[in-house]
């Protein structure tokens, strides 16, 4: 209901750093709320911010989020064209996996995040942020390749959503590159027919 109630993105960046539920709040060194145009009609939702995110609250900027902002760049889009955010908040020490707790408690925080941003295409990058925000078991390998729709309570319209491989899985397997590139186009295409 905290989540819920945030009329804006002020308001909810706000609701959530008075938040004390997560315990990963207490070992983070900043917030990670999210990057780029929140009027955006695409936005890109990762994992959980790392050790350079956590330092410089921003998400993306390390090497990982070099790679992800070529990927972005391929379709024509920058951070002042897209919005980038993550399922959670904080960075989980030392980059453990969260836990499913963890994020089922930061979940209604981003639900309410892309309620706010409401664009057309909803991209989740890696198996984390596809298999929480679809409610889907399969892996990455089966979620990948496919449009789905994404809908909410907040949401006047479902949108198109779809997953893609986390640049740092791309990053040590060179041999998936190809079809993260058939995604890339598939996203382009269909943000075009979207306008
Ligand atoms: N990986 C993610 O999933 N998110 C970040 O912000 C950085 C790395």
């Amino acid at each position: 209901s905290l989540a819920h109630s945030a009329k804006s993105m002020e308001e909810l960046a706000e609701k959530l750093r008075s938040y004390e539920g997560c315990s990963l709040k207490k070992t983070a060194i900043n917030m990670v709320f999210g990057d780029g145009n929140a009027e955006a009609h695409i936005m890109f939702v990762g994992e959980a911010p790392g050790a350079d995110e956590d330092r410089l609250g921003r998400p993306f900027v390390g090497v990982s989020g070099q790679l992800l902002d070529r990927m972005i760049a391929a379709i024509g889009l920058d951070r002042d064209s897209a919005y980038i955010s993550n399922i959670l908040p904080w960075r989980p020490p030392g980059n453990r996996n969260p836990t499913p707790a963890e994020v089922s408690l930061c979940l209604p925080f981003i639900e309410r995040q892309i309620e706010l941003v409401a664009p057309h295409i909803l991209v989740l990058v890696g198996g984390v942020a596809a298999k929480t925000l679809l409610g889907r078991k399969e892996g990455i390998m089966k979620l990948r390749g496919q449009w789905f729709d994404y809908a909410s309570h907040g949401l006047s319209c479902p949108m198109k959503a779809r997953a893609i491989f986390h640049p740092a899985y791309l990053l040590r397997s060179q041999a998936q590159k190809q079809k993260a590139w058939q995604d890339l186009l598939e996203i382009k295409t269909q943000m075009n027919s979207a306008k």
